[in-house]
């Protein structure tokens, strides 16, 4: 088919027309930098990776760096950004490149795919931007552009309709290995800002895409149609509760364990999750005795239970993540004397060195307006 022989060359000439140009981590043969950028990239939006991607490159500049940091370090200038097990996976995968690989990354797909963090796609990526490779990528917005330019109305999670866009995606790679940047590049780019997927140009009407006349989906006016959409189901919702304690400036941290959701983060020791049985907002009081008891291990509950001042209603915070919907109610409490417990897990830490421990989100936020009545400043 002419498409065939033609997509490479006339993706590269809309690139450069319309592409987006400039980013940092473009025209980089550094394997390190390309790595990261492409795991930052994959679920935090450009604008947000401009901003912090320098950041973490200062503060991690090399593969051998970042291995031999602290993976607390690693989450804390990773805070914010969220997917956690990204920062954690990169952790891994320096450590795996300097073991066994000392400390070079190998350029063959095959073999990033085997490393911690890395799926097959962003192995193509990383070995087309770093070494030319001619090897595909198929991202979900590489699979919406091709879904539509040849009609494929499988289900994307079907293996075989996954086979057949891997078998498009690679032979559509341009013959010139030194031409899979921009080509790789352009792909994404496209697939991010023109073929999209509820708002395509091609309907729009405002520019003109330039595989109008060859997509199948567009002459068969079922460019909206494809790919074909899965259904999702509702993600079911939890409660829990969480303990705010403060003793003079400091506050008690706890740290999650890491197979957990905001694994190996700093948070607020909390309750168990429970699924949550009415759509209402919560308005039950919960006494201090239970809460130490629902958000602490049983001896420190005791040890604390006659040091504190009445639980106070706080924030009720809603949180969703890919699978699930949580709701957080924040209950602040005030220890009058100096408790001493700790253990490796449970920390108080001073309101003003919180910007070096890696926080949720959510959690940063409500430390941060703490920190802001202080006068502290939370930011490292
Ligand atoms: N998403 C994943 N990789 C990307 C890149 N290199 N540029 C823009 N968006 C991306």
């Amino acid at each position: 088919m002419a498409l065939l022989n033609t997509f490479s060359k006339k993706l590269i000439a809309w690139h450069g027309v319309d592409g987006r140009q400039g980013l940092p981590w473009q025209n980089n043969r550094d394997p390190y930098a390309v790595w990261v950028s492409e795991i930052m990239l994959q679920q935090t939006q450009v604008a947000t990776v401009l901003e912090r991607y320098p950041r973490f490159m200062r503060r991690f500049p090399t593969v051998k760096k970042l291995a031999a940091a602290d993976i607390d370090e690693v989450l804390a200038e990773w805070a914010g950004l969220g997917y956690y097990s990204r920062a954690r996976n990169l952790h891994v995968c320096a450590k795996q490149i300097m073991e066994q690989f000392s400390g070079k990354f190998p350029s063959a797909p095959a073999l990033l795919e085997q490393l911690k963090g890395i799926g097959r796609s962003t192995a193509g990526a990383i070995a087309a931007f770093a070494f030319h490779e001619r090897a595909p990528i198929l991202d979900a917005n590489v699979k919406r552009i091709l879904a539509r330019l040849f009609c494929i109305d499988g289900a994307l999670q079907d293996k075989a309709v996954n086979d057949q866009l891997w078998n498009l995606a690679s032979s559509l790679l341009p013959a010139k290995p030194e031409e899979m940047p921009i080509y790789t590049q352009a792909l994404m780019d496209f697939g991010a800002t023109w073929c999209t997927s509820r708002k395509p140009v091609c309907l729009s009407g405002e520019r003109k895409c330039p595989f109008a006349k060859e997509c199948q989906a567009n002459l068969s006016n079922q460019v909206l149609l494809l790919p074909q959409k899965t259904i999702k189901a509702k993600s079911p919702e939890f409660d829990c509760d969480m303990l705010l304690l403060r003793h003079g400036n400091h506050v008690l941290l706890q740290k999650r364990p890491s197979k957990a959701i905001w694994g190996g983060l700093w948070s607020l020791p909390e309750s168990a999750w429970v699924a949550k049985l009415k759509a209402t907002a919560r308005d039950d009081m919960l006494n201090l005795k239970d809460l130490l008891r629902l958000s602490l291990p049983h001896e420190k509950a005791s040890a604390l239970l006659k040091l504190c001042k009445p639980v106070e209603r706080g924030e009720l915070i809603k949180h969703v993540f890919t699978h699930r919907r949580l709701w957080m109610q924040i209950w602040h409490v005030q220890a009058s004397k100096a408790c001493a417990f700790a253990g490796e897990d449970l920390k108080w830490v001073p309101l003003a060195k919180l910007g070096q421990y890696g926080l949720p989100q959510p959690i940063k936020l409500i430390l941060q307006g703490l920190s802001l009545a202080r006068g502290d400043d939370l930011k490292n």
